[in-house]
């Protein structure tokens, strides 16, 4: 059985963080969303994963390599335009051949992995499995109906949804699916929508089983399920300090410290993690809180926020909150007159101030 993770896509929504990194590698307690996604493919037992690329395959390739770090061995497949999940898998065909495969979308973080559904799926291969959660606003996803837990209509984004069961971005599929593939057309949003490829099977005849996944899932599609995510793996987070702290330092709950860092005079409040080369001063950092390499952060306040590499937070007078602050920022007090606020922001950026 292979694997396909896909990870082209712009990542519209969460700009501008995604000019300059791709969405599936914006990291979630200090590591990057994919490589959870290759963690449970591995734990799932599926060695032999093939990457869908799109403009930010160089960067993807850069950070996941052959794959021997998780223990798997990756193709990349280059998808030279995002137009639907159903035609990552058309170009992906090569690769994938005529065998059985899970494809699972690299935004998507599913906290218990995924090898009891894998597991399942190898011992029915002849049939399509897909994995469905319960969601607030399914229209804002793919929606399956079900009908004595058989899966009867699956609708892409539906504005009047007529269940909350949401396609959760895991499939299971064998070779059938490509024939189906074949035989739809693209959607309204000039997609071709692997939703249409799977009702294609069902109108053929072919039994599409689903599981209702009970565990935590998120697609990361925003700032908002981005900090969920952070805040979900961080309350499993085991603490671990590698780094020099302070006599005056005060540690409480789980916190994680990488190498090179130093902290003085602060309050750390876990669960919260912090990556190597940091320096933290006279701060408090807040639970679920992720400060990635390098980042400084001196007489602040900061909780429930990720900052990234090499950024850095000084002299802020109120507390930071809720946040996702990109790469080699700086948030600081402006220095001297006139008592003013001063911004250099990127494009779609947002900032709200009190
Ligand atoms: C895609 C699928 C949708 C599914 C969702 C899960 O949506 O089209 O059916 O529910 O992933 O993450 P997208 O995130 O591409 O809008």
């Amino acid at each position: 059985m292979k694997g396909l993770i896909l990870s082209g896509g712009k990542g519209t929504r969460l700009r501008p963080i995604t000019h300059t990194r791709a969405k599936q590698l914006l990291p979630v307690a200090n590591k990057p969303i994919l490589f959870y996604g290759l963690e449970a493919m591995a734990k799932a037992g599926i060695t032999d994963v093939g990457i869908v690329v799109g403009d930010t395959r160089e960067e993807i390739q850069a950070a996941v390599g052959d794959g021997s770090a998780f223990g798997v061995k990756v193709t990349y497949v280059h998808q030279k335009e995002p137009l639907g999940l159903a035609h990552a898998i058309k170009v992906s065909r090569p690769y994938l051949e005529e065998d059985p495969f899970v494809m699972y979308l690299g935004d998507n973080l599913i906290r218990d992995g995924i090898r009891t559904y894998v597991d399942e799926f190898r011992s029915d291969t002849g049939h399509c499995h897909i994995l469905l959660a319960k969601v607030q606003t399914p229209q804002e996803f793919g929606v399956a109906e079900l009908e004595d837990g058989r899966v009867t209509r699956l609708v892409e984004k539906p504005m009047e949804p007529k269940s909350d069961l949401a396609l959760v971005g895991v499939y299971m599929f064998n070779n059938d699916i490509h024939d189906a593939i074949d035989h739809i057309k693209p959607s309204a949003r000039n997609e071709l929508e692997i939703t249409d490829a799977i009702q294609y099977l069902v109108d053929q005849g072919d039994e599409v089983r689903s599981k209702i996944i009970n565990g935590w899932w998120k697609d990361t599609g925003k700032l908002e399920d981005i900090l969920e995510a952070n805040r979900v793996i961080l309350s499993g987070l085991k603490g671990k300090i590698e780094a020099e702290i302070g006599e005056d330092t005060r540690v409480e709950g789980p916190v994680s410290i990488g190498k090179g860092t130093r902290v003085w005079n602060s309050v750390l409040r876990g669960p919260l993690i912090i990556g190597g080369d940091c320096r933290i001063e006279e701060a408090f950092i807040g639970p679920f809180t992720s400060i990635h390499n390098g980042a400084e952060i001196r007489n602040s306040e900061i909780q429930h926020s990720i900052i990234l590499e090499n950024s850095s937070i000084v002299d802020i007078g109120s507390r930071i909150e809720s946040s996702l602050v990109g790469k080699n920022s700086e948030i600081r007090t402006a220095s001297g007159p006139p008592k003013s606020m001063r911004f250099m922001i990127g494009d779609y950026s947002r900032i709200e101030v009190c």
